[in-house]
């Protein structure tokens, strides 16, 4: 691992893979396992990067997709670099742009060489490739950057799922060799669908590679839970143990909880900030609806044992009366809290790792079963 970067474990659970552990960035720590807020157009959405910091957010995201086409990485670049345009002065990770292209634009085409799309703010042909995704990213200039990746559908054939894995695998070698910077660490994902020994390949293939992280990517895509848990369970005790591995767009208690005893140690999700412009809360891994009735009247914090901003100053009543007009503090209040919530959960297993009690207390999320949300 380049001299910028490094990944030390700093407790094992004796009952399950679980560690706690600190990845060093350029720009600071981030301390494991944690979660990682979404700010897909460099901003997460709704919330400054003050109030932000405060969540306990260490590292954030933000995508090469929605960046490229607006406001396009040379603005970001004149602005002094993401870090410094959107005010984060903290760790920074930015997606591939692979996954996005899929799941968001109309007309894209694939070929061994890279994805042809068009853009859905003026129509105008784009071409993205591992090379552009890495060239893009080292434009913006996040600390971890991510390896150009094709995510399949689910379901998908075993047949087509074998074809992207190993796409995946070839674009991944050609990112490895555009990508020159030693401040910017090139993460590389396993894909592979639900096809476990398709899974077992990539991860094998991706260990050999002695990259400085490793992501679990193609998860969350509709499959059934236990299907995740199966994946995650095969495909990370195959990623080198000294690196540091994250799972891509994965966000609920449970799914993270069970992640974390397979040995993940990195989690994404916009789940708490769009749940929040809905007007809802995340308590204790639940899901709230604020516009409920049920809270018209009660005084009480959405979680009393919940440190964040909105909690320590607002009651239920306050913000579902917010919700119910409207009002842009709503989704503020909303999403400081939910993330809040998320961070939170990940570092209190963290604390339970590093005393060695995270399989006892944890008990109740570690099984797939029983999604809450
Ligand atoms: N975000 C969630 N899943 C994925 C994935 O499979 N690949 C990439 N690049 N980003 C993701
Ligand atoms: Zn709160």
């Amino acid at each position: 691992m380049s001299a910028n970067f490094s990944f030390q474990s700093l407790a094992q659970c004796s009952q399950t893979k679980a560690r706690a552990g600190v990845f060093m960035t350029p720009h600071g720590p981030v301390e494991t396992p944690r979660f990682m807020p979404v700010g897909t157009l460099a901003n997460v959405k709704t919330v400054t990067p003050e109030q932000l910091r405060n969540t306990g957010a260490q590292m954030i995201l933000s995508n090469t997709y929605h960046l490229h086409l607006q406001p396009g990485e040379s603005i970001v670049a004149g602005g002094g670099g993401l870090h410094k345009f959107m005010g984060w002065n903290g760790p920074m990770l930015t997606d591939s742009g692979g996954f996005q292209v899929f799941s968001l634009s109309e007309m894209r085409k694939i070929s061994e060489e890279g994805v042809t799309f068009r853009s859905p703010h003026d129509g105008q042909i784009i071409h993205l490739t591992p090379e552009r995704s890495i060239e893009i990213q080292n434009t913006l200039g996040a600390d971890v950057i991510m390896a150009f990746d094709e995510c399949p559908p689910y379901p998908a054939t075993r047949q087509d799922v074998e074809v992207a894995t190993q796409r995946t695998y070839r674009w991944l070698q050609r990112c490895i060799a555009f990508h020159q910077r030693s401040n910017q660490a090139l993460f590389g994902i396993v894909q592979g669908g639900v096809y476990l020994d398709l899974r077992i390949q990539a991860a094998q293939a991706l260990a050999n590679l002695d990259l400085p992280g490793y992501a679990i990517g193609g998860v969350s895509v509709g499959e059934p839970p236990e299907l995740m848990a199966q994946i995650v369970r095969t495909t990370a005790p195959l990623l080198p143990p000294e690196k540091p591995r994250y799972l891509m767009g994965v966000g609920t208690y449970r799914e993270m909880a069970i992640a974390i005893a397979c040995g993940v140690d990195l989690f994404d999700c916009v789940i708490p900030t769009r749940w929040a412009r809905h007007g809802t809360a995340i308590v204790q891994g639940e899901r709230w609806n604020l516009k409920n009735a049920k809270f018209r009247e009660d005084y009480t914090p959405l979680d009393e044992t919940c440190p964040c901003y909105a909690c320590q100053n607002f009651s239920r009543a306050y913000i579902s009366h917010l919700v119910r007009s409207q009002e842009i503090l709503a989704y503020t209040l909303l999403s400081i809290h939910n993330i809040t919530e998320l961070i939170r959960f990940t570092q209190q297993i963290r604390e339970a790792i590093l005393s060695d009690r995270f399989a006892e207390e944890f008990a109740q999320w570690l099984t797939a079963e029983n999604v809450e949300y």
